[in-house]
């Protein structure tokens, strides 16, 4: 199996290899609670063998409803939030021609987005787009309640419903959810919607593959099987028979841990490929959410190179020196394009011509990773040979294993996540909901004070 790979060489100067191989067996303690499921969360670990423990009835069935989908519907709305979404869209985003929502190009539906935000507008101008257009709805909570996914969700139904009647309404709506809790599970089975189980023991943000982020990937025509026979790999080279000096998930989760001792306390996550944003999105949340707790956690920032290097690179070089960077990179591109010669040479480009973009890419990417390093950033390097399914399957699933094992080098439990409770609380209180009467009368009286 060809892998993606770990470089942790530029990491070296504020820690040393001797720091990170000290840690070899906390890793390997980690790795072992969370394969023997004695850790902190230990009811949250069903991701650990999502990628192996998937059957082809499964995985038939994600196609059906998908194929499905892609016969009846030029758009396809994915409605939900954090790992509800964020999973689907980072596949989507990395996986599909940049230009192919343009609809004179697309072959498969166009997926959009709702129930992320409670932007009214954004809400206007989705329904807007959609008028006259035939599209379908895959809503997914895993709890239910979420109310973001439930206001988008019940204006687009109604926009559905309105436009093709109730029964054709239901043919286009899948719902993704818990097996039998939540107000989501109850609408579906009372409208009789196609559903799909997000298991008891997958945190949303650990969900992309369940059909929470597998259906939407195969409905925007991307080969699901390939994208989890690379985390099938990732998870058997990642397992707890792996030595430490060959499981790339424990030596990352180690040095980004060893690092935040030495007071890194912001990660970025860089890439120098645009299609990889929402890959930086994901894994943001991932870390994000699973570490930041009990005042503690290294704060996960993202950038797109070159284009952030105009933006927020000076901060990177000359700031406060409280970061690291890790940069996802992709080896080669799946196209060719040449810089042209050109006879007058106005810009002074002729030096490049018969070269490859990439190569100029490529370029940016040393002397920016040499930059940083010069100016006191340690670089943690991750390559993809390509930027495929199956190399993204590998990262996800990287990523994931990296994350649970640092979370418990932390010692934090990185499946919970009890601070996203406290906006909702006042959000209710403020908007008045049954059952908040008491947080409304004391929100009032703090708003007044
Ligand atoms: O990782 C998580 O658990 C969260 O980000 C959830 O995915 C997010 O809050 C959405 O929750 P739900 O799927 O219950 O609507």
């Amino acid at each position: 199996m060809k892998k993606i790979k770990l470089n942790i060489g530029k990491a070296f100067g504020v820690i040393t290899r001797a720091q990170v191989n000290a840690q070899a067996s906390a890793a390997e303690n980690s790795i072992a609670s969370l394969h023997d499921g004695n850790g902190k969360g230990n009811d949250f670990l069903g991701w650990l063998t999502l990628p192996s423990a998937i059957t082809e009835v499964e995985i038939k069935e994600i196609e059906l409803t998908a194929g499905k989908l892609r016969e009846k519907c030029e758009a396809v709305v994915v409605v939900g939030i954090g790992g509800s979404y964020l999973g689907a869209k980072a596949v989507i985003d990395a996986l599909s021609g940049s230009f192919d929502w343009l609809e004179a190009r697309r072959k498969n539906p166009v997926i959009l987005y709702a129930g992320h935000n409670i932007g009214e507008d954004y809400l206007y101008e989705l329904t807007n787009y959609l008028q006259g257009k035939s599209f379908g709805i895959i809503n997914i909570s895993k709890s239910g309640t979420t109310t973001e996914p439930a206001l988008a969700f019940r204006i687009l139904k109604k926009l559905l419903e309105d436009t093709v009647g109730k029964a054709e309404a239901k043919e286009r709506i899948v719902a993704v959810t818990d097996k039998s809790r939540g107000a989501l599970r109850t609408l579906a089975d009372k409208e009789g919607y196609k559903t799909f189980v997000i298991p008891n023991n997958v945190g949303g943000r650990f969900s992309v593959l369940t059909p929470v982020g597998l259906l939407p990937i195969a409905v925007a025509g991307i080969d699901i099987r390939q994208l989890i026979a690379g985390a099938a790999d990732m998870e058997k080279a990642s397992d707890h028979t792996a030595p430490f000096a060959e499981n790339i998930a424990a030596i990352y989760a180690v040095v980004r841990n060893e690092l935040y001792k030495q007071g890194k306390k912001i990660e970025i996550l860089a890439n120098f490929h645009p299609k990889l944003h929402y890959v930086s999105e994901w894994w943001k949340q991932l870390y994000g959410e699973s570490e930041g707790k009990e005042h503690k956690g290294i704060f996960t920032a993202a950038v797109d190179f070159t284009t952030d290097l105009h933006s927020m690179g000076q901060w990177i070089q000359e700031g406060e020196r409280t970061i690291f960077e890790t940069v996802i990179s992709v080896s080669t591109p799946n196209h060719q394009v040449l810089v042209p010669a050109d006879e007058q040479d106005l810009d002074g480009l002729n030096f490049l011509a018969g070269k490859n973009v990439d190569y100029v890419n490529k370029m940016a990417e040393l002397g920016t990773q040499l930059a940083h390093v010069d100016g006191g950033v340690p670089n943690i390097h991750i390559e993809l040979p390509v930027l495929n399914a199956y190399y993204l399957g590998q990262l996800i699933y990287f990523f994931e294993k990296a994350c649970g094992i640092s979370g418990y080098l932390l010692g934090v439990n990185p499946f919970d996540q009890p601070g996203v409770e406290a906006y909702k609380k006042n959000m209710f209180a403020l908007l008045e909901k049954p059952g908040y009467e008491q947080a409304s009368e004391e929100i009032r009286l703090r708003m007044t004070n």
